[in-house]
């Protein structure tokens, strides 16, 4: 087990509607990427029904590893450790991975490791930049967190900031929904936006006073719903794709706000992105531009990479891996579990 090349790590990742398996060997080559996606069969609701998820992870998950297997052309026995997202997410759908993955560690006898979920995010970066090493800043920002943050090392954060309320991928689901685009929003706005105007609507931009790095979504959220109340009280037609441009300029605003603040201050010369938002490509320009300005290099993983998948989890387990972290047959889902926690 101390070998540290040509380490082959199966991982899975459960944590909401996503299925996913894959296959990574030495932390930045993906051999497999296998994602099996439930967003039609949550469509209907609006959203993401935990229950529904759950079974569905149960239905897939031993198919979508044995893709992510046969895909890269390997069989269990050739696996070294099998890494699994344990938190934070649905408890439900996270249990599901992290019981598949107990059952392969004890069968095969093979090292476990528990994987945070953000930590996969943001270890996404380093797949397709090989050149990315820690220190870097960082920007999570998916449909459940938004964290600003100070990646230290392979295994260290700092978070700088994070949102107070609702997460940017839930302020886009939110919206979208009273816009009558459907689930999931931020795609759908993103569409949208392209045909309207940015400027049409002045939605406010909240910064979080004292806390130069926080962010708070629901203001924008409820200005918007303010809006939509008014016009229809007014009769005066809503323009779709004009709310979808003002909104989604109006959050990276605030993104690209704090991110100024932060490379100004900090005096970070690499940022990077990740989560589901980060594959929208305005918020990837804006930050590209930023960054440019500011004499730093940017980092984004490719969309398939930002939003949910387990290759990311099998990158950030590797690094786990090379500092002897391995995870007891006790393994958990953890809900809740914040950033750096273990
Ligand atoms: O990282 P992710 O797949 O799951 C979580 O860990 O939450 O992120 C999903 C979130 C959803 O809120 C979705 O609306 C948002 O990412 N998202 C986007 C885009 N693609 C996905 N938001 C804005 N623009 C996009 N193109
Ligand atoms: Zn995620």
């Amino acid at each position: 087990m101390n070998k540290h090349t040509d380490i082959r790590i199966l991982a899975i990742e459960s944590s909401c509607d996503e299925t996913a398996a894959a296959v990574v060997v030495d932390g930045r080559d993906v051999r497999s990427n296998i994602i099996s996606s439930q967003i039609s069969l949550h469509t209907i609701y609006g959203g993401v029904v935990p229950e529904i998820a759950s079974r569905k992870h149960i239905e897939k998950i031993n198919q979508v590893i044995k893709e992510a297997l046969k895909e890269a052309q390997m069989a269990l026995d050739d696996i070294d450790a099998i890494a699994v997202t344990y938190g934070p997410g649905l408890v439900g759908a996270l249990l599901v991975g992290v019981a598949e993955a107990k059952a392969i560690s004890y069968a095969k006898k093979l090292p476990l490791i528990g994987v945070h979920h953000i930590e996969g995010h943001i270890c996404a970066n380093y797949i397709e930049n090989p050149d990315l090493e820690p220190p870097f800043l960082c920007l999570v920002v998916s449909g459940g967190h938004t964290h600003l943050v100070n990646v230290l090392g392979y295994n260290s954060y700092e978070i700088l900031g994070r949102t107070l309320d609702d997460a940017a991928g839930e302020a886009f689901d939110k919206v979208a929904r009273a816009i009558g685009l459907g689930y999931p929003g931020g795609p759908k706005i993103e569409k949208e936006a392209h045909k309207g105007d940015q400027k049409a609507i002045p939605f406010p931009r909240a910064h979080v006073a004292g806390d130069a790095y926080n962010f708070s979504f629901s203001g924008m959220k409820s200005a918007v719903l303010n809006y939509l109340n008014n016009c229809r009280m007014k009769g005066i037609e809503v323009v779709q794709a004009d709310v979808a441009a003002s909104f989604q300029q109006a959050v990276i605003d605030v993104l690209t706000g704090n991110v100024e603040r932060a490379l100004k201050e900090t005096g970070a010369k690499k940022f990077a992105i990740a989560g589901g938002v980060a594959s929208n490509a305005t918020l990837r320009k804006a930050m590209e531009q930023l960054c440019m300005g500011r004499g730093a290099a940017f980092y984004h993983p490719s969309p398939v990479f930002c939003t949910d998948n387990a290759a990311m989890i099998g990158v950030a387990a590797y690094y786990d891996y090379l500092e002897g972290k391995f995870s007891g047959l006790d393994l958990n889902a953890v809900p809740n579990l914040k950033l750096g926690e273990r």
